[in-house]
């Protein structure tokens, strides 16, 4: 027969297992990340100091990968034009916020498109991107609210046709937008990048600054051509700038399931990159090119139509594939 102490010492044991069980689960939820980032704590601050090897690493799992979470910058990027770059950065970005994401765009194209597509009217922008960048202007006065809670802009400016040439021969020149947004980096979950079609050097600042990259694929005729460049590019800065860039997805756009052609690259875009192609498809969806014209995200202009549900559907897949 168990002597009684053992009992005791099972109950003790098992009441603290169960303790513990219940800790991770709150700790799982993204509410608590957000706590912890404000409070800046670490999960050990929480969790009880009398805890067992497999305790501690356990904790020490989670808390790397709060780590690993905390304000992850994605570029989007592909040096063809139209191809969604700018619909992505917008919509993905209000899609992040109505998951209660703290989401930050860096509008980092002259053409400003994400910036009056977020409803910002850059005629009266005194501090953007630019004197960021160039005039070394603090981050936060380039920040700007916009019209979906959560969401915030660093607006492009067409001054930034010329920042490359006066970067030239500014010191660590390729890492001057890394530098910028090293303040604000964990005020955000995620920052979002939407580049410039060109392979230039705001881009390859972008791609420094960045942890991966979206790179948007239409489903239309030569739609991988000038992917290898841009894969090269890559790699380039992988292996000389920024070694922790991956790349976080191939998302194909403007996809039509009536047409064979659409079907025909999504087939072609999935034997060659795999398991990189994000499962989420962002259909052809005319409510995506009416809403920028009313500054607003397509989720505030038409909730129900296919691309508020893709671009939707798209930030949940992101979501998950960065907690697992
Ligand atoms: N899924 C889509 N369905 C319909 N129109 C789209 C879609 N994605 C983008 N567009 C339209 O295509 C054009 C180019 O998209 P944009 O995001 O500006 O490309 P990029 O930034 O790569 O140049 C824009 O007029 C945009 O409204
Ligand atoms: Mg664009």
């Amino acid at each position: 027969m168990r002597k009684p102490k053992h009992l005791f010492a099972t109950f003790f044991n098992t009441f603290y297992y169960h303790l513990f069980i219940t800790k991770l689960q709150i700790l799982k939820s993204n509410l608590f990340f957000s706590y912890l980032r404000n409070h800046k704590l670490g999960i050990k601050d929480i969790v009880g100091k009398n805890r067992t090897g497999a305790d501690t690493q356990i904790t020490n799992r989670l808390t790397e990968k709060i780590r690993k979470n905390m304000g992850k910058i994605i570029a989007l990027a592909n040096q063809k034009g139209g191809v969604g770059k700018t619909t992505t950065a917008i919509n993905l970005a209000a899609s992040l916020a109505t998951y209660e994401k703290k989401v930050l765009v860096i509008d980092a194209d002259p053409q400003a498109n994400a910036s009056s597509g977020l409803g910002i009217d850059i005629r009266e922008i005194e501090c953007s991107i630019y004197e960021c960048l160039i005039n070394k202007a603090a981050i936060t006065d380039g920040i700007h609210n916009t019209c979906v809670e959560g969401l915030d802009i660093i607006p492009s400016h067409i001054d930034l046709v010329g920042a490359e040439i006066e970067m030239l021969d500014m010191p660590n020149r390729e890492k001057i937008m890394r530098e910028a947004l090293a303040p604000v980096k964990d005020k955000y979950d995620y920052i979002l990048i939407d580049c410039s079609p060109s392979l230039g050097l705001i881009t390859v600042n972008s791609l420094t600054a960045a942890d991966s990259v979206i790179i948007p694929v239409q489903c239309e005729y030569f739609a991988l051509e000038g992917i290898s460049k841009l894969l090269n590019t890559i790699k380039i800065i992988k292996s000389n700038l920024n070694p922790s860039l991956d790349i976080e997805g191939f998302l194909l756009t403007m996809f039509n399931s009536r047409l064979r052609l659409s079907n025909q690259v999504y087939n072609e875009v999935k034997k060659h990159f795999r398991e990189l192609v994000f499962n989420t498809v962002i259909q052809r969806n005319i409510r995506l090119g009416e809403a920028p014209s009313m500054g607003i995200p397509v989720i505030m202009y038409d909730a129900d139509s296919t691309g508020a549900k893709n671009y939707l559907a798209l930030a949940q897949e992101i979501i998950n594939r960065n907690n697992e």
